[in-house]
């Protein structure tokens, strides 16, 4: 089983920025943990601050993965592209935040691609990401 993460702009900053919101982990760092407890997952992990490059990455994988877990960041609040992306392939796509954007900013609240993926997880820290897997591995 193939499953691609994918993560927009910023977040190659995890552990170093804004760390009361996001935690001190790196993605990489907790990227090692989480292929250790899906060890039967092919397990691969993009990130881009670049709209044009994540809508690439969609197209390249959304054909033959079996499952995208996408946190697209702030581009999540903005994205027509994303979202007419998420529309046009065929793997299903989990959205994931790290913060609850809900209880954040009014601008967070507003998502342009939840509509597109087959469902959002917010507010559970990298452990969000874990959850996402568990459902996309479910038997
Ligand atoms: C985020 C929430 C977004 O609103 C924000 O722009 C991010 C990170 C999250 O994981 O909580 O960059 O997607």
């Amino acid at each position: 089983m193939k499953i691609q993460i994918i993560n927009g702009p910023n977040l190659n900053l995890l552990g170093k920025r804004e760390t009361s919101i996001y935690g001190s982990e790196s993605f990489e760092v907790y990227f090692e943990t989480l292929k250790k407890r899906f060890p039967s997952v092919e397990l691969q992990y993009y990130q881009s601050n670049i709209e044009g490059e994540l809508v690439n990455k969609l197209h390249e994988v959304g054909f033959s993965f079996d499952g995208i877990i996408l946190n697209a960041g702030a581009y999540t609040h903005t994205s027509v592209a994303i979202h007419d992306a998420i529309a046009g392939i065929k793997t299903p796509v989990v959205e994931v935040h790290i913060s609850n954007v809900y209880s954040r900013e009014e601008f967070r609240h507003k998502s342009l691609i939840t509509s597109k993926c087959i469902g959002l997880i917010t507010g559970f820290g990298l452990e969000g990401y874990a959850m996402a897997l568990s459902y996309l591995t479910r038997g």
